[in-house]
């Protein structure tokens, strides 16, 4: 069973410069919400609460977030922005937090090694919360948990990009075993558009064997110098242990401007056409299932 789910959130947003000049680039929001908190409820909505978070020198305000602000709950008690707080209340009853600090930003790799401590020896599932996905049933880390229980080693989740895009993600290939899941083969981070085997991205959301930190601690640094999460899940796919979630939703690459301006229309338009009732609200989606 898997409990934990890491997010890495040591890196500089520098893409947003200046808003993320003294703010963490997570707590930008989509809306109301920050994108953090969209991730920690897709944690929680695939039964994941235990919520480790590899932070680095200027985001407090993620421990802030995920914290009571009684001063505030004083303020608006008994009226109806009680409302607003409801999701960020139900996740810090439900989530237990614990964070640490990557001190030197070598890669994705390095940042969940970092986070060994806060995981031990068992599976756990990452998010990078700039990759915003919305989804019309189960979430995405949902849809891989599912998978994860039959086929019980690392999953990632893909989705196709235009060949043109190859060089800004890490690229799978192998075999569809059944509609929507590829038993992958193996994995190259970044390959310019020529040498890609495929254009099957890899996209935020991985589920992890534990084994991964030892190989994690054994490789070299890869693409751009850092310790490459892809180069350490190509070993294990040599292996036969990686399988590919096709999943079924749309993804917003926040990490740039565009992804983010698309995501707030497609979250506001949600919003309106609702009549303003939040639609994307965890209370909604879990008394839905
Ligand atoms: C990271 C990974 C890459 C993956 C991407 C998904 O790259 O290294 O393999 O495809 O996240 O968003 P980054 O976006 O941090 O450059």
């Amino acid at each position: 069973m898997i409990r934990k789910c890491l997010f890495p959130a040591a890196g500089y947003g520098t893409r947003f410069l200046p808003a993320t000049k003294a703010m963490p680039k997570e707590m930008l929001p989509i809306v109301n919400k920050p994108l953090i908190q969209y991730g920690v409820e897709e944690a929680v909505a695939a039964g994941l609460s235990q919520i480790a978070i590899v932070t680095g020198r200027g985001k407090r305000a993620i421990e802030d977030h995920f914290d009571i602000n009684y001063e505030l709950e004083h303020q608006i008690s008994g009226s109806d922005k009680e409302l607003l707080l409801e999701d960020i209340r139900y996740l810090i009853e439900q989530c237990v937090f614990s964070y640490t600090r990557q001190t030197e930003m070598k890669g994705l790799g390095h940042a969940i090694l970092t986070g060994q401590s806060l995981i031990g020896p068992e599976p756990f599932a990452v998010v990078l919360a700039d990759d915003f996905c919305v989804t019309s049933g189960d979430g995405v880390l949902a849809q891989m948990v599912a998978l994860y229980e039959q086929h019980q080693c690392s999953i990632v989740a893909i989705e196709e990009v235009p060949r043109a895009q190859t060089a800004s993600y890490g690229i799978v290939c192998g075999e569809e075993i059944k509609p929507g899941v590829i038993k992958v083969a193996s994995m190259v981070e970044k390959p310019e558009p020529e040498e890609a085997p495929s254009n099957l991205a890899i996209i935020g959301r991985y589920i992890l064997t534990p084994d991964i930190f030892d190989i994690l601690e054994s490789i070299p640094p890869g693409r751009n110098g850092e310790i490459q999460i892809t180069d350490a899940l190509d070993i294990q796919a040599q292996q036969g242990k990686v399988v590919a979630c096709h999943f079924k939703g749309l993804r917003f690459d926040c990490g740039q401007i565009e992804g983010f301006v698309d995501a707030t229309q497609h979250v506001y338009k949600a919003y309106y056409e609702q009549g303003g009732n939040y639609p994307l609200s965890l209370m909604e989606k879990l008394s839905s299932h």
